[in-house]
């Protein structure tokens, strides 16, 4: 059986004026997930999106809500984002300092339970994380905007979560997020991961949406 691999657009891409218009263009076109990004402007520099958004995506799709917690004490704001809709939350574990308790709370609201790092923490901080975590996500931009570029010296990383998820029989999804583009995202596939995450090729494709989500899958299965 081939391996399953899933797109996940970011909307931290997308025209914000038609973000219902633009999240069914991305359904219609095959995407698997949408990604959420949230941001406190305390965690990362820039400031996002509530619960409140992750509402009105809830309304415009029934595909999975990834939600990306880029946010200090996310514990205080995981019922609130699980109420609103959201289908995954994601916590950075630089932000948890009991992360085995948050990632038992997310899945006790009934959502997947997800974790990342940024690209400056070593994949050893997972360790207590991975038997539990359902996602875990790879970020190979330094977290804050969509359109920076993919840090190649992250894939080494990837592929060292892979073994590690791979050592305790983890059956979680491997998603990576940052840079993803038709020149990237076979490199990050090679490496281990099977969930995908693109804001600007995806919203930012010159062609459209559908166009920019067909071109990523046709690397992707190349
Ligand atoms: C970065 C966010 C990403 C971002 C990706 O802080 O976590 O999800 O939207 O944007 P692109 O795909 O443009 O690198
Ligand atoms: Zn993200």
């Amino acid at each position: 059986m081939s391996k399953r691999f899933l797109i996940a657009p970011s909307i931290l891409s997308a025209d914000f004026t038609r973000l219902g218009e633009q999240i069914a263009e991305a359904e219609a076109a095959g995407a698997e997930w949408i990604h959420v990004d949230v941001m406190d402007g305390h965690f990362v520099p820039n400031l996002t999106m509530g619960p409140f958004i992750v509402e009105a995506c809830r309304r415009a799709t029934n595909l999975p809500l990834n939600v990306h917690l880029m946010v200090e004490h996310p514990e205080n704001l995981l019922e609130a984002f699980a109420k609103a809709g959201a289908s995954h939350l994601i916590v950075h574990v630089e932000t948890c300092p009991r992360i085995v308790s948050t990632l038992k709370l997310i899945r006790s609201l009934g959502c997947k339970a997800g974790v990342t790092l940024n690209p400056s923490t070593p994949v050893g901080s997972l360790e207590e994380a991975l038997p539990l975590a359902e996602i875990v996500l790879v970020l190979t931009v330094p977290p804050g905007y969509s359109g920076q570029e993919f840090m190649a010296e992250e894939v080494s990383k990837i592929a060292e979560v892979r073994r590690r998820m791979d050592a305790i029989g983890s059956s979680a999804w491997l998603e990576v997020d940052g840079g993803i583009s038709v020149q990237t995202i076979s490199q990050v596939r090679d490496a281990g991961a099977d969930a995908f995450v693109a804001a600007s090729a995806v919203f930012g494709h010159p062609n459209g949406i559908a166009a920019g989500i067909q071109a990523l899958k046709s690397a992707l299965s190349s």
